[in-house]
């Protein structure tokens, strides 16, 4: 395989402060590339420094045996880099032929005019879609209805556009179904295949045995080291990360139940939530598990009062309660992180400090000024708590990494001090040592303080490693119901997949 790209010795400062030290790297043509790091270690800096996005401070950048410098990801394209970025970048308004061919239309000549070839734009959209075999996607359609999935697809199929002979994608599989990152998979072995270069950066260490070749690891803006994916072990790859080895993943401590905290007695909100009944006790962590689109995430939400429940009870500590919005639900002592932290977790321009104590603001401000010492030391708590890399609590949110800002959302909901919390996908963009933090935080508030936790997660392991119960949701009903000790990946995962509930 013949190198492709070659980087030596890069920084790259944010206002003096250093992202990335001294980093070394490369792709070879044909190659998955995985590039892995703690939140907050360099890694999206790093690709978009590839990109164009960022330049470097100092170092040297060389695709296809030349030197190169990007004013920005057009010249980077032009060259063959394309990037599928952690926040897909498509215009929802716009078709799914207008997305792919966005700034490099085909053009038909009329005499002295020349005009956008539209059926010429649609059938060269249907034959990239197609050489990725994806069959299912009409090109004329607008994108903004699309799942992740359709919409990744897409981007990618609009990489291809640009002829990209180096594909950068951070944490494709963030946010996809486990359908989705099968064609994933499939469509970047293809690539692979065709002799693209691709840059894989997940938090995932099964994918990177699965489908990568080599890879490198970051900590700290510093360049570790770079691997053969089969000379190395899972174990290795941790402590090259963290610089210390972590034993266990899911450390779930033993908790004593006590009363009923939540009960919900046939809740209904329709499409989603078809008649739900379940109970949570204090210092009992209930998992939920499921496919996409069982009900889930809008159970949640409609019992924290988001998309309030058209008929049914909600109780908390015994007593009926009608939440019709998230205010009411907060008032009750229930907490809810939620799965999309860029929409529904942050306020992305303001300052960890404000997000942390947006939640509790009420018990925080007396004679109705807020209590700005105290609002300090929550914020120093969370970052302490969950080692969220920052300059301190007065950097905004939109400037920390993806990682970094689902720990400032847990911070939050935990500084409001919940008889229940409800997480969606809780660890998901986390690295591993913050994961095996928040599971040892979750397990030790439950055991410790007796907080009730509803945990839905589509990571398995994770359901079964930290849920003293695990509730199998399908067609928004619940379909089945194990505790800790019978409750197998096995019987789990056929409850998921189980024929049509009725
Ligand atoms: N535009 C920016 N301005 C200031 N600081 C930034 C900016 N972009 C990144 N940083 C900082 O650079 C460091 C590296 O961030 P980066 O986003 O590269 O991490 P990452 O490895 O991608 O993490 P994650 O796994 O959480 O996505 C972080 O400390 C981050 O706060
Ligand atoms: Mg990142």
């Amino acid at each position: 395989m013949s190198q492709l790209l070659e980087l030596k010795g890069i920084h790259k400062r944010f206002s003096g402060v250093y992202a990335l030290k001294g980093v070394d790297f490369e792709v070879k043509a044909g190659e998955i590339h995985a590039l892995l790091g703690e939140n907050g270690a360099g890694k999206s800096t790093l690709i978009k420094t590839i990109a164009g996005v960022h330049r470097p401070d100092e170092g040297s950048i060389r695709f296809k045996g030349k030197q190169v410098s990007f004013n920005n990801p057009r010249d980077a394209q032009a060259q063959g880099i394309d990037t599928v970025h952690q926040e897909l970048s498509l215009y929802p308004e716009l078709t799914v032929a207008e997305n792919i061919f966005m700034g490099h239309a085909p053009k038909r000549q009329i005499g002295p005019f020349s005009f956008i070839d539209w059926g010429k734009m649609e059938e060269r959209s249907k034959e990239l879609l197609a050489e990725l075999e994806v069959f299912d996607v009409d090109v004329r359609r607008i994108v903004g209805g699309f799942n992740v999935g359709n919409r990744q697809r897409v981007e990618i199929a609009k990489a291809l556009s640009h002829n990209a002979q180096l594909l950068i994608m951070d944490e494709p599989t963030a946010a996809l179904t486990e359908a989705d990152v099968g064609q994933l998979f499939r469509i970047v072995r293809l690539l692979k295949e065709r002799g693209v270069g691709i840059i894989f950066i997940t938090h995932k260490l099964s994918e990177v045995f699965e489908l990568c070749d080599r890879v490198t690891v970051l900590r700290d803006g510093e360049y570790i080291g770079t691997k053969e994916v089969k000379d190395t072990s899972e174990r290795d790859l941790i402590s090259m990360m963290v610089g210390r080895t972590i034993d266990q993943l899911f450390p779930k401590q033993e908790s004593k139940f006590g009363e009923v905290v939540l009960e919900v007695r046939n809740l209904v909100r329709e499409p989603y939530t078809r008649d739900v009944s379940f109970k949570v006790r204090a210092g009992e962590i209930v998992g939920l598990a499921g496919l996409v689109g069982s009900g889930r995430s809008e159970t949640a939400q409609t019992i924290f009062g988001i998309t309030p429940a058209q008929s049914g009870e909600i109780l908390v500590n015994g007593k009926p309660l009608s939440i019709s919005d998230p205010a009411q639900a907060v008032e009750a002592g229930i907490a809810y992180v939620p799965e999309d932290r860029g929409t529904q977790g942050l306020i992305k321009q303001m300052t960890i400090r404000d997000n942390v104590s947006l939640a509790v603001l009420k018990t925080l401000s007396t004679f109705s000024f807020i209590d700005f010492p105290k609002e300090d030391v929550l914020a120093k708590d969370a970052i302490k708590r969950f080692s969220i890399r920052a300059y301190g609590p007065e950097q905004r949110v939109n400037k920390l990494s993806g990682g970094n800002q689902q720990k400032v959302v847990l911070g939050k909901w935990l500084a409001s001090e919940p008889k229940l919390l409800i997480m969606d996908e809780p660890t998901r963009g986390v690295d591993v040592g913050a994961k095996s933090e928040i599971h040892r935080l979750m397990s030790q508030l439950a055991a410790e303080r007796g907080l009730a936790i509803i945990m839905i997660s589509s990571e398995l392991p994770e359901v079964l490693g930290m849920s003293d119960r695990v509730l199998v949701m399908k067609q928004g009903k619940i379909v089945a119901e194990f505790d800790r000790k019978d409750a197998s990946q096995e019987k789990v995962g056929a409850a998921m997949m189980s024929e049509r509930a009725a």
